[in-house]
């Protein structure tokens, strides 16, 4: 073990230093008891349970869990504003909201002890991500009823750390508090990280001088052509956090810096299961599908295999702490595009742009209806100094190396500098515009 190891261990909290033994007694001891607490107190649970002939009580095993129904977005959504609470309402601390693309937002509470564990994993994450007491962070993610903000505010105090609470936008501003602050960290979406560096750049600030060390990025999918981008633009160490409002919000699980490439899974609060989207068998660890959540310590909303649309797979837990490590979500069932038959993600396109030097690392995929044909439109910024050759060169690179490596035809534009829309938050990168979807 190296001193730096050593240290990183020294610092682990009691969760992380359980054995695997240990970590499996605790999830089935902390199941069961989530189990009977939704049963007992939220009636949707119940009807669900009673309708697959489970009771908490059948839980013997972790592999029982299997035997339980799923929760899905769209129960949460029915439930609105409350029923899925199973605590009284003098107990709800706080509320989030998630808004979704369609109808009513997802609504999510939490008592006081939720708050104190949401704050133990956020603190755990950005020490996990290589910031430590005394530091300063600054929050660039939105305050609000979306989660990111105070659930990255109150993890950070936690953890010691001075708090700049930012929030998104008024992007200026950002640039000038991040040269009189002073921060070692900075927690913002990958996509916000963008805009702040145009804006460093347009203020004739060098990005790599800042103090910042390290950024820790999530909300949403982004790739290891981004984290190069950033990593080389900023002269920082980028790492992502990965959650949703469902099971907490931010904290979920956390990429180390020390070993970048799959996120720990803090799975003494959050037992992860990864199913087949379609048939919703639960598959063995390493194989790819939906990654599903059941919360193991949470009260005022325990959700029971939480179907996140989110795809990855599990991987075996590595160095010093007991958990397993999922591969960094790079789609999302929601955000799939069918072209012709051809799946088709959002990041397999991020992966192509940021790989061709004279394009800048934003774009937007327009889909259309052409005829009885769906269009998909590239749409992606030239940089400044690109030649009108350059241009059509790299827009021929992007529609080869798609056709080649997706295997669908694309449109590609290649658009003048600083025309694209740019994120404040979380970025949507598709504009859907065939109008007869609804
Ligand atoms: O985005 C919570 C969060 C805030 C996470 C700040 C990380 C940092 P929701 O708004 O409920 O919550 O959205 C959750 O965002 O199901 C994923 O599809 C996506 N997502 C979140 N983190 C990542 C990530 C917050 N690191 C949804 N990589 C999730 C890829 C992510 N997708």
């Amino acid at each position: 073990m190296t001193d730096r190891d050593a240290a990183a261990t020294a610092a682990l909290d009691a969760g992380e230093t359980l054995d695997r033994g240990g970590l499996a007694a605790l999830q089935l001891e902390r199941l069961r008891s989530t189990l009977e607490h939704a049963y007992r107190r939220v009636p949707f649970h119940r009807e669900a349970f009673d309708r697959a002939g489970v009771r908490p009580e059948d839980l013997r095993s972790l592999a029982d869990l299997a035997r339980f129904p799923f929760t899905a977005k769209s129960d949460l959504r029915g439930q609105y504003p409350f029923g899925m609470l199973a605590v009284e309402r003098s107990r709800v601390r706080r509320l989030h909201a998630s808004s979704g693309t369609t109808g009513l937002p997802t609504v999510v509470g939490y008592t006081d002890g939720d708050l104190e564990v949401w704050a133990e994993v956020v603190a755990r994450s950005i020490r996990a991500a290589g910031g430590r007491a005394g530091d300063t962070v600054h929050v660039a993610y939105g305050y609000g009823l979306f989660t990111g903000g105070l659930g990255a505010h109150y993890g950070a105090e936690r953890l010691g750390c001075t708090v700049v609470p930012a929030s998104g936008g008024m992007t200026a501003r950002q640039v000038r508090l991040i040269q009189d602050f002073r921060p070692e960290v900075i927690m913002v979406t990958p996509s916000y990280m963008l805009t702040l560096l145009d804006e460093f750049e347009r203020q004739g600030v060098d990005p790599r001088a800042t103090s910042l060390r390290v950024g820790i990025f999530g909300a949403e999918p982004w790739t290891e052509e981004m984290r190069r981008e950033i990593e080389e633009r900023f002269a920082i160490d980028a790492v992502d956090i990965y959650g949703l409002s469902e099971v907490i919000g931010p904290g979920v699980a956390q990429e180390c810096l020390e070993g970048k490439g799959s996120l720990t899974v803090w799975e003494d609060h959050f037992y992860p299961e990864v199913v087949d989207p379609l048939t919703g068998e639960v598959l063995p660890d390493g194989e790819h599908g939906e990654l599903v959540f059941t919360s193991l310590t949470k009260e005022a909303m325990p959700v029971v295999r939480y179907r996140t649309r989110d795809l990855t797979r599990l991987l075996p837990a590595a160095g010093a702490r007991p958990f397993r490590r999922m591969e960094k979500v790079t789609g999302r069932s929601d955000d799939m595009v069918i072209l012709r038959g051809v799946n088709l993600f959002p990041t397999q396109i991020e992966e192509i742009v940021l790989r061709v030097p004279v394009l800048a690392p934003h774009f937007q995929l327009r889909l259309e209806r052409e005829g009885r044909l769906d269009v998909l439109t590239v749409r992606a910024e030239a940089r400044a100094d690109a030649t009108p050759a350059d241009r059509a060169e790299a827009a021929r690179v992007v529609a080869a190396a798609v056709k080649d490596g997706i295997g669908v035809s694309v449109a590609v534009e290649v658009v003048d500098p600083e025309t694209l829309e740019r994120s404040v938050g979380k970025i949507r990168r598709i504009a859907d515009l065939r109008g007869d979807r609804g």
